[in-house]
């Protein structure tokens, strides 16, 4: 664990419940404090959010700061329903889309109810399932990240499908997660956090299924990482059960009237991710003509391994140069980078340093 992270989270005191102390904590990607960076380690929009959004953000009434928010965003509901082609009651708003994370192990698991998921994956899930003392089965992908067969067969109470899935931005088709849901006999979330970069998603099957909840997140397509923002998508007596779970006003009367402002402005949204995923493009190919191994990603990154140089000194000599990746060193990512899609202009800088990397 990095020196930062651990002096944060503190070390064992006996008073917690004892999944809590061996529990060893999410690890966020780093955050430099310094603005001159090239940050490419967090998969965060390179572009700001909407000029609506700040419009919104500067006229917040004192008003609005001294009340209580409305506890379930309806402004916000009504905007992504209508978005979404589904009712205001198909939708629950959260204080970003690990906050679902959470009251949905909080909701559907325990001692006797596991979580299963395929790995690798989204490293908060097997955190969330140690906090709430549920097993978690993981169930490998394999090579190419084809959904595993085994996943349907677990019995969990909670299945989670991270599509894209991060960190490789593999897509599962829509048929593939139809078939799953209809199989399962619990929950199926399908975490859409990077959905906005991919050309499908999955919320049309939330009208056919009432097992299925879809996560979304307002930090990636919409550029609202700081703000914290997320929402569900399912069918609404799904919805009704998980307010029951979560905080009473679990997102902020600031964070409703922002996010509704980022939704509601499609346009600015429809350019900027397409301007994203034209340099995802361009980024493979300079990638892998730099003779790295980088699969196709629906994300807003990709994941690269050298041919020619370990992963964890490519990484050493990038922070050097002031440039951020992530690398996890975790089993089935060893040896690779995952990298967050930048502007065109940190994306070449990124281009060069490696370049200037592979040829010491
Ligand atoms: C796969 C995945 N799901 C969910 C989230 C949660 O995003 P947020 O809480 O910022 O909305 C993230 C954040 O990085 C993620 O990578």
């Amino acid at each position: 664990m990095v020196e930062w992270f651990s002096s944060v989270i503190g070390m064992s005191m006996g008073y917690f419940r004892k999944n809590i102390e061996k529990v060893k904590g999410y690890e966020p990607g780093f955050q430099p404090k310094e603005t001159d960076v090239i940050k490419l380690n967090t998969n965060e929009n390179p572009y700001p959010p909407s000029p609506a959004v700040m419009k919104v953000l500067a006229e917040i009434s004192t008003e609005r700061l001294r009340r209580y928010p409305d506890p379930i965003g309806n402004e916000f509901r009504q905007a992504a329903a209508e978005v979404n082609g589904v009712q205001p009651e198909n939708i629950m708003c959260c204080n970003g889309g690990d906050d679902l994370l959470t009251i949905a192990f909080r909701a559907f698991c325990d001692e006797s109810r596991p979580v299963a998921y395929p790995v690798p994956t989204y490293s908060l899930y097997p955190v969330l399932a140690k906090l709430q003392n549920c097993n978690a089965i993981e169930v490998p992908f394999d090579d190419e990240f084809n959904l595993p067969a085994k996943l349907v067969s677990t019995d969990a109470a909670l299945t989670i499908v991270c599509n894209p899935n991060a960190p490789n931005g593999s897509f599962t088709s829509i048929d593939e997660m139809a078939s799953l849901a209809d199989e399962l006999f619990g929950i199926l979330l399908i975490d859409e956090a990077y959905v906005d970069f991919a050309e499908a998603n999955c919320a049309g099957l939330v009208k056919e299924y009432d097992n299925v909840i879809i996560l979304r997140s307002m930090s990636k397509g919409y550029s609202l990482a700081g703000m914290r923002f997320g929402y569900a998508i399912a069918q609404p007596d799904l919805i009704a059960g998980l307010i029951k779970v979560k905080d009473s006003y679990n997102v902020d009367a600031v964070a409703v009237a922002v996010a509704a402002a980022a939704i509601k402005d499609q346009k600015y949204f429809s350019e900027t991710t397409e301007k994203v995923k034209k340099a995802r493009g361009l980024l493979v190919a300079q990638l892998r003509d730099l003779e790295f191994e980088v699969p196709e990603s629906c994300a807003n990154f990709v994941l690269a391994q050298s041919k020619n140089c370990k992963a964890s000194k490519i990484y050493d000599k990038l922070i050097e140069r002031r440039i951020y990746v992530r690398y996890f060193n975790l089993p089935g990512l060893n040896d690779k980078l995952r990298i967050s899609v930048g502007t065109g202009e940190q994306n070449d800088k990124l281009i060069s340093a490696l370049k200037e990397i592979l040829s010491e």
